[in-house]
């Protein structure tokens, strides 16, 4: 792993064989690094423009320069155009998003920079937290976390590795004086978290042969007892009996039993409230009897990205100690096709008694959780309740790769869903839930159905009603996370065809800022 550092001496004296600045469009480098044309290299300016730098959003260049005895890469990478100082108080906080944003990515560029070049410490200024409406701990925390995320490799299964990939030894971050131990605390818990999401995207990467219902929560198992937590798992006999008919048809078809994984952080403190984290858990979603066509069953191995978010968030929280107690629960199954698979029409009993129609054995996620959300609200009783699934592709549709889907009738939890979404970079957005739309996933046969009506188009709308029926009046958010679990484009922290981790940081920062 990296090693990072924290210093208030000037990037170009460091004992480093690269420097990166950030430039803003049409930026000036004397504001930026006065000491850069003054003291080192004059005509500086000069060569960015002619070499058509200008600072746009994206644009790098990079200036391999002798600096004393040494040789040192300047890093330039621009950042577009700094948030506007002079924004109404609505629009500030819309323009400092996009500034951490901005930096998220800056960050990663930095480091994707360094690997093709080979350049192997790097050192640079960061922003002043207070110009990005954070503290300076957050600032540290963006700084490893980001470097940590944009390092991400999946190669365990390439026999010849890829040499642009090597992990960087050193980088340093500047800071004034004053913020150097608030930085380095930020930087400790980046480093915490970074290794929960980078853990979240491997095992999402994992084919599905490997990451089994079964491996699932033996890693569970494994990560509690390193944490010190609470794991209970129930496997498939255990899972009938108690009455869980969704995760048991779901999870039928499969030569793998189902599995519903528990882990709990308690944190020991008297009438501390608790909150719930609920995940999807499909190792493989084929579509059962359903089955999905060629072009889409080839990913489907993401489709237990909640799952793993849930599990690796609380991994996190069990370090980071709040007076919350937190547990996670994992619905895990495989949805296979075979003599023993559920079929379309079938009737299913629910935990909670309830009853659905199979109408559609791809609409499977929600029958999983149905069961997972009726056990957490009953034996939890927590003050939230959070789901987090890839459920829908109708949600992919309504919102694109750079969001998830929020859903929820409590307007306290979507504010504070927001807030966490805006300092952890998991973006969210609402889309409705509303009890007029509950209707769409009655039946005649049954006290619901699984795939709705289509004449209320709103498929993912339509999900989240179904899930509706299981949460009681436990106050409770869901989210879509089928448009961000997987291969998201244009970001220099994510990899293309590969998993991002997605609703990890958003949880962490959603339980870490409880009040
Ligand atoms: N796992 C899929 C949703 C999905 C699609 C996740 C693409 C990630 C990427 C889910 O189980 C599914 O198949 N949903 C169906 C529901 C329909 C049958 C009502 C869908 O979205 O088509
Ligand atoms: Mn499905
Ligand atoms: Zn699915």
């Amino acid at each position: 792993m990296t090693q990072y550092l924290v210093s208030d001496a000037l990037p170009l004296t460091q004992a480093v064989e690269a420097v990166a600045f950030f430039v803003p469009e049409n930026g000036s480098l004397a504001k930026i690094e006065p000491s850069l044309q003054k003291d080192y290299f004059p005509n500086l300016e000069k060569l960015l423009k002619d070499k058509k730098f200008t600072g746009g959003s994206g644009q790098t260049f990079v200036l391999p320069c002798s600096v004393g005895k040494k040789i040192v890469h300047l890093l330039f990478i621009g950042i577009g155009n700094p948030p506007s100082r002079k924004a109404s108080a609505d629009k500030e906080k819309e323009t400092k998003d996009a500034a951490l944003e901005t930096y998220r990515s800056a960050y990663a560029q930095v480091v994707r920079l360094c690997q093709t070049h080979k350049l192997s410490s790097v050192a640079y200024a960061l922003p002043a937290a207070k110009d990005l409406g954070i503290d300076d701990i957050k600032n540290g925390q963006l700084f490893s976390l980001m470097s940590e995320m944009a390092q991400y490799k999946f190669d365990q299964f390439l026999t010849k590795k890829d040499d642009q990939l090597q992990p960087l030894e050193k980088m340093i971050a500047v800071v004034d004086k004053k913020a150097i131990a608030e930085t380095k605390t930020g930087i400790k818990q980046g480093e915490i978290i970074a290794q929960a999401v980078n853990r979240t995207r491997l095992w999402v990467d994992l084919p599905a042969n490997i990451m089994t219902p079964i491996e699932f929560a033996k890693l569970i198992k494994d990560l509690g007892k390193e944490h010190a937590l609470k794991v209970t798992v129930f496997e498939e006999p255990a899972i009938e009996k108690m009455g869980m008919g969704g995760l048991k048809a779901v999870g039928m078809g499969s030569q793998y039993d189902c599995q519903l994984v528990i882990a709990q952080y308690d944190c020991k403190k008297k009438n501390a409230p608790t909150i719930a984290l609920v995940g999807k858990g499909i190792t493989f979603d084929s579509g059962g009897i359903n089955l999905k066509p060629t072009g889409y069953l080839e990913t489907m191995k993401e489709d237990m990205a909640g799952a793993a978010a849930v599990m690796n968030a609380l991994m996190v929280i069990a370090q980071f100690k709040p007076n919350v107690n937190v547990v996670a629960i994992a619905a895990v199954a495989e949805n296979m096709l075979s003599g023993s698979a559920n079929r379309p029409g079938d009737i299913i009993t629910f935990y909670n008694g309830k009853t659905a129609v199979v109408g559609n054995t791809d609409a499977e996620g929600r029958l999983v959780l149905a069961d997972a959300l009726a056990y957490t609200s009953k034996h939890f009783k927590p003050d939230a309740m959070v789901d987090v699934a890839t459920l829908t592709g109708a949600c992919s549709h309504a919102v694109g790769p750079f969001f998830s889907g929020l859903f929820t009738q409590d307007e306290a939890l979507a504010k504070k869903m927001n807030s966490a979404a805006h300092t952890s970079g998991d973006a969210l957005w609402r889309l409705p839930l509303i009890d007029e739309y509950k209707v769409m996933v009655k039946s005649d046969l049954a006290d619901l159905c699984n795939d709705g009506k289509t004449k209320y188009y709103a498929g993912a709308t339509n999900g989240a009603c179904f899930l509706s029926n299981f949460v009681g009046d436990t106050p409770w958010v869901h989210l879509d996370i089928a448009p961000s679990a997987f291969d998201v484009p244009d970001k220099p922290y994510f990899r293309p065809n590969s998993a991002t981790g997605v609703a990890t940081r958003l949880l962490i920062d959603f339980v870490m800022e409880w009040k």
